[in-house]
């Protein structure tokens, strides 16, 4: 049954690969997460640059809460920080079982004003943990900029 927005939740995290992800890692990773959420209609976005992730996940409170704890496990990554566990009013990400940007070759400059010391110090920023709405800001921009 879908959730209602009485039970629905978002996670939201950074963490450090343990190795560097080339391409056929992170489509790996990403079509194994796609299933998964698709069954258990969780949907998000993935963010990767320079070893660092960042992911926000949504959908009901006790699988969310289940697939962040296998999730953290994962030996694909480490240093999980969370930055939102929260109830949701709605989803952000409606209709993606994973969204995916692939922010390599994305350059400071590259991004709005206000924007751009988001990767000073990677996804690890403290700025994020202070304030999650800065992180979500960020990923909502991502989802409205689409691929790039
Ligand atoms: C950065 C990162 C993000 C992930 N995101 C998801 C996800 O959104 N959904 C999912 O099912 N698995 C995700 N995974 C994979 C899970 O950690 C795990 O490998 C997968 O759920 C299979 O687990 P199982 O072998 O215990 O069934 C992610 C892994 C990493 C490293």
């Amino acid at each position: 049954m879908p959730p209602t927005n009485d039970n629905l939740h978002q996670i939201m995290y950074t963490s450090t690969a343990a190795q560097h992800m080339d391409v056929a890692d992170l489509s790996d990773l990403l079509m194994q997460a796609r299933e998964t959420n698709n069954r258990l209609d969780v949907t998000g976005m993935l963010l990767y640059r320079k070893k660092s992730f960042m992911q926000l996940i949504e959908g009901e409170h006790d699988t969310l809460v289940d697939l962040y704890e296998t999730i953290q496990a994962d030996e694909r990554h480490r240093n999980v920080i969370t930055l939102l566990d929260d109830h949701a009013d709605d989803r952000d990400f409606e209709g993606w079982s994973m969204a995916f940007r692939y922010l390599g070759d994305l350059a400071p400059d590259d991004l709005p004003e206000g924007y751009s010391n988001f990767f000073d110090k990677g996804f690890e920023a403290s700025d994020l943990q202070e304030d999650s709405s800065y992180g979500k800001s960020m990923l909502l921009y991502f989802r409205d900029a689409g691929e790039f």
